[in-house]
C-alpha cells in the first residue's frame, strides 16, 4: 500500500486525491473487487489498470454502461459525487 502511494507520488498525482482514491477503494469496492483489483470471481474480470475505469464508472451512474450485473456496481457507487469518482477512477487506472 505505502508502495503504491509512493509510486503515485512520484508520477506526479496529487498525494491528496491518490490517498482519497485508495481510501475510497479500500471502502467501497475492495470487497467486490479485491483489494489490488483483480478480483473477478464476482465482476467477472479485473479492474485493475483499467485507463476507461472513470467513463464507466459515470457511464453505471448515469445509465449509459453497464452487463447484467449493473444494479450492482450503480448500488455501489450511489452515494459517490463526480469528484469521489474521479478520486478512485484514477487509483483503479494505477493498480498494477
Ligand atoms: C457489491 C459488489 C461490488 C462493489 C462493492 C463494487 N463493484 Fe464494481 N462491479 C461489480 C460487478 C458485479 C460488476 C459487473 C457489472 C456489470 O454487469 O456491468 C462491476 C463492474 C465494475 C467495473 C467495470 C468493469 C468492466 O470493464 O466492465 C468497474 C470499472 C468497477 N466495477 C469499479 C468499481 C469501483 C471503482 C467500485 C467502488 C467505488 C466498485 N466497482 C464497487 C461489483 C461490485
Amino acid at each position: 500500500m505505502m508502495k503504491k502511494l509512493l509510486i503515485l507520488a512520484v508520477f506526479g498525482i496529487s498525494a491528496l486525491s491518490a490517498a482519497d482514491g485508495a481510501k475510497l477503494f479500500g471502502a467501497k469496492c475492495a470487497e467486490c473487487h479485491g483489494a489490488d483489483g483483480k478480483e473477478a470471481s464476482i465482476a467477472g474480470k479485473a479492474i485493475a489498470g483499467d485507463a476507461a475505469a472513470l467513463t464507466k464508472l459515470t457511464g453505471y451512474k448515469n445509465g449509459t454502461y453497464g452487463a447484467e450485473q449493473k444494479a450492482t456496481m450503480q448500488a455501489s457507487i450511489s452515494g459517490l459525487s463526480d469528484d469521489d469518482l474521479k478520486a478512485v477512477a484514477t487509483y483503479v487506472g494505477s493498480l498494477k
